[in-house]
């Protein structure tokens, strides 16, 4: 098993791929983020001792699987709700709209790295008043819809989008990379001080239900932030190309105060 995992990543040339939900902050008027942030259930801080980008990240599918199965869980299992150790949930207010933020690790500004990746893929997020720590990934993802009559219909679609938004970069300092450098140049690094020098990525979502009614104080919205992010493998001339599903997910609570 162990021998087929480094095969299938040589064959995708992948390394250090991985994102995850850093920050839920609320935005002012300009939809710069503001206020104390929130954070992911079961969240490890990057300063924590030992600490390694598995912490956070949930990849689908499970190596040695090269496919979804209907096992799979929506959250890691160590982000299940009501974990927030080492971080609070967010509290908003009714309207409210909500950044969650992450950094773009270089699947933006690197885009040949790795290989094969049409895009740096497209964002979806998934919202619900009912979780279940054992929420299943194929149960949810492309089920649940924007009106909420998808799937079993605990929850609904708030949001998707592409996982670039256009302006979050990496710092460079060696300028190599066009779109680092651009972007650089052009906005500046991000607001926060955590985050300089690079500029942080960014969802927006508000905090409205399936008929675009606000949520009211006293309601926990459970949110899962999906990201996929295939591969598409060539085939031989002729043929078209085997695409290798990559998914990361991030589960994180927003309590409406
Ligand atoms: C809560 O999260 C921390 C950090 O990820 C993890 O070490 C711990 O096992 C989690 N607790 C549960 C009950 O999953
Ligand atoms: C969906 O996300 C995009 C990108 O972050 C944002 O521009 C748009 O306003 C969001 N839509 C809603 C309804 O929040």
């Amino acid at each position: 098993m162990f021998f087929k995992i480094i095969v299938v990543f040589g064959i995708l040339g992948q390394i250090s791929c991985h994102t995850w939900i850093e920050q839920l902050s609320l935005v002012d008027q300009d939809g710069q983020p503001t206020g104390d942030p929130g954070f992911i259930r079961g969240y490890v801080p990057r300063i924590a001792p030992n600490f390694i980008d598995d912490d956070n990240t949930n990849l689908l599918p499970q190596a040695p699987s090269l496919t979804f199965q209907d096992s799979d869980w929506m959250c890691k299992p160590t982000q299940v709700k009501g974990n927030q150790t080492n971080g609070a949930v967010l509290n908003a207010q009714q309207g409210d709209r909500v950044l969650l933020r992450y950094l773009e690790n270089g699947h933006i500004t690197q885009p040949s790295i790795p290989p094969n990746k049409p895009s740096s893929g497209q964002v979806f997020v998934y919202a619900t008043t009912q979780p279940q720590d054992n929420d299943k990934f194929t149960a949810i993802h492309g089920q649940w819809t924007p009106d909420g009559t998808g799937g079993d219909q605990r929850g609904f679609l708030l949001n998707t989008t592409s996982f670039d938004d256009g302006r979050c970069f990496q710092f460079d300092p060696t300028r190599h990379s066009e779109i680092a450098t651009n972007r650089n140049d052009v906005f500046g690094p991000g607001p926060s001080i955590t985050e300089t020098p690079n500029r942080w990525c960014g969802t927006m979502i508000s905090l409205d239900d399936e008929f675009g009614n606000p949520f009211p104080a006293g309601t926990v919205l459970s949110l899962y932030w999906v990201w996929d992010w295939p591969t598409y493998v060539p085939g031989n001339a002729g043929t078209s190309p085997t695409i290798l599903e990559q998914t990361y997910t991030s589960c994180m609570d927003v309590a409406i105060v």
